[in-house]
């Protein structure tokens, strides 16, 4: 295993296979008890810290949403110390407000995948462990997106249902009817089991999703690969600056948690 750490971790996803204005300090091929991850992780010199960075879909988009080793990309991410990660997600809008380009930081998720290994299935003495999901998303890292959202003056939705389908193919028109009822705000593949695996290491996880078409069914116009792929190029690159700038702050933010653990401890018997 290698001796270089990283405390935050950027996973890219469709479009967002590279950073490519970082220094790359190191590439970390590290097998895991879960398999290979996605690719290579690169150690990023990124807004003054060291940001683990990995392709969720691998390089060249080579892996589809229910091919991806999620627990494996997640081990990796723990054994280099990650306790942070922001996610990247493409993603088909299903309210009115939710129009292509725009971004999403989602609060919460309703799950719809199957047939992925989606549990590390810790024991603790014998016994299956809980985690608490109920609020799957990080409030603290939200917290930081949002904050360079508005810094950096880019429209979004402040809040938002990710509802995660197996894919590859898009939905039918009714399927998205369906997650309308059900309360989905918007839908992509990625989101799960990735979220849950993160939260059983106990890494704080935030989803930074961008918005490439209206879900399936709720334009006049039929869906058109060239658009997304158009959307993607330009959308990602307004992600890239949100997420410099969310890690620009993010070193207040864990000063500001240490400091507050230390008062804790002081009030504490
Ligand atoms: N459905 C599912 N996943 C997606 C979509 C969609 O419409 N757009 C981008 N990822």
């Amino acid at each position: 295993m290698s001796e270089l750490r990283a405390d935050w971790a950027v996973i890219g996803g469709s479009g967002l296979d590279q950073l490519p204005d970082a220094e790359i300090i190191a590439r970390v091929v590290d097998p895991t008890p879960y398999g290979a991850t996605s690719d290579d992780i690169l150690l990023l010199r990124l807004a003054g810290r060291t940001v683990a960075f990995l392709p969720r879909h691998g390089r060249g988009h080579r892996l589809a949403p229910h091919e991806i080793n999620y627990r494996a990309n997640l081990w990796a991410l723990s054994q280099l110390g990650v306790r942070n990660v922001f996610s990247v997600n493409a993603v088909g809008g299903l309210t009115p407000t939710l129009s292509s380009g725009k971004l999403a930081v989602p609060d919460q998720l309703i799950d719809y995948t199957w047939g992925r290994e989606h549990t590390f299935n810790q024991r603790l003495e014998g016994m299956v462990q809980h985690i608490d999901f109920t609020y799957p998303y990080s409030s603290s890292l939200r917290r930081l997106l949002l904050k360079a959202l508005v810094q950096l003056d880019v429209p979004h939705d402040d809040a938002g249902v990710y509802a995660c389908t197996q894919g590859p193919r898009l939905e039918t028109a009714a399927e998205v009817r369906r997650l309308i009822r059900d309360g989905g705000t918007m839908v992509g593949m990625t989101a799960m089991p990735e979220a849950a695996l993160a939260r059983e290491l106990g890494m704080d996880y935030a989803a930074l999703c961008l918005c490439v078409n209206r879900a399936a069914g709720l334009d006049a116009t039929p869906l058109s690969l060239p658009d997304i792929y158009g959307i993607l190029r330009s959308g990602m690159a307004i992600v890239r600056e949100v997420l410099l700038e969310a890690l620009r702050t993010a070193g207040e933010h864990q000063r500001q948690n240490q400091q507050k653990a230390q008062e804790l401890s002081k009030l504490l018997p």
